[in-house]
């Protein structure tokens, strides 16, 4: 029988890249439905081209939650930079729950299992919750999104600043992440109740740097801030508060050399996806033209 396969997020930085991989490959999904679920309405009509499905949702709103998996057979579930995300996963979770739903790939974080940080072990609790409830799953742990150096770039500056110190930092591209998913929502039987931690390369920002310079032929450096900063920038850029100071915590502990997890690193890219991982220099030049043109302000 054909699946219907609801991307949560799908306006996201991996649920984007994963609606389209699954259009790409529709040719092999024998007539699967794949479904976009947006938050926001004036995105909703970014899919039209695409000529997919989508449905609006949100994970405070029960009833929506309820209309969108109508029908639903496997589900793409991510949540957002909140502690409300242990709210959001139990609503969706339960709907799902209600109306059969068979396979869930759930975006989680890295470290999730054994490391001191809340944001990291409330993914944990969304695992367990999910084999709780008996749902046929995988679970997706990647390490920091290589996406979070561009939203950093600015207008006029080559300076790229984060607060990691000159520590390494255990980088995956979201492209690669969505493969996985994408993988995993096409074939469940094949990816039927695995973790995957998702890590393809520990590199320190300075060499971050270098290697965009190199791409683009811009002159990037690396300026570090002070770890101590972070819970600051972070509550000012307006992140919820609880999750903000586990966030900055972290932050600080990887600076300081702790859990910057380089041994993480693994090929779990290549066996689940049969193509090589991105590493940053990959990335690099793959992106070098939305660097650009975000450096120029040309976006
Ligand atoms: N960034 C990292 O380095 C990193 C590393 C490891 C793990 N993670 C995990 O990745 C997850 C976030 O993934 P992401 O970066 O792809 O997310 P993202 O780009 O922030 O996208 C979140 C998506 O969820 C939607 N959304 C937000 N609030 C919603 C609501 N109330 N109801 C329904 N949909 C809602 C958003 O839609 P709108 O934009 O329209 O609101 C958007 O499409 C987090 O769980 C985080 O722990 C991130």
């Amino acid at each position: 029988m054909a699946a219907r396969i609801l991307i949560t997020g799908a306006t996201g930085t991996v649920g984007r890249p994963l609606v389209q991989s699954l259009v790409q490959t529709r040719s092999r999904t024998h007539g699967d439905a794949i479904v976009a679920g947006i938050h926001t309405p004036a995105k909703q009509n970014q899919f039209d081209a695409l000529g997919i499905e989508t449905v609006l949702l949100d994970y405070a709103d029960p009833k929506s939650i309820r209309a969108a998996l109508a029908g639903v057979t496997r589900l793409f579930l991510v949540t957002g930079y909140s502690v409300d995300m242990l709210v959001h996963a139990k609503n969706v979770l339960d709907a799902a729950h209600a109306v059969h739903v068979e396979h869930v790939v759930h975006l989680g974080a890295a470290g999730s299992e054994s490391q001191p940080y809340p944001h990291l072990a409330w993914h944990a609790y969304v695992e367990s919750y999910i084999q709780t409830l008996g749902f046929s799953y995988t679970h997706l742990r990647p390490r920091t999104y290589m996406t979070n150096v561009l939203r950093g770039l600015r207008r006029g500056s080559t300076v790229i600043r984060q607060f990691f110190d000159n520590s390494a930092v255990t980088w995956i591209d979201p492209g690669d992440i969505a493969a996985v998913a994408a993988a995993a929502l096409l074939n469940p039987s094949a990816h039927r109740n695995a973790a995957y931690t998702l890590a393809a390369e520990a590199l320190p920002l300075s060499e971050v740097a270098s290697t965009l310079a190199r791409a683009t032929n811009i002159p990037f450096t690396y300026e570090p801030l002070d770890p101590a900063r972070a819970l600051e920038a972070l509550t000012k850029a307006g992140m919820e508060p609880v999750y903000c100071k586990s966030l900055a915590r972290h932050i600080n502990d990887v600076a300081l050399g702790v859990n910057s997890a380089v041994s993480d690193v693994n090929d779990t890219i290549e066996k689940v996806t049969g193509r090589p991982r991105a590493r940053w220099n990959d990335f690099a030049q793959r992106h070098r033209d939305t660097i650009r043109r975000i450096v120029n302000g040309e976006s």
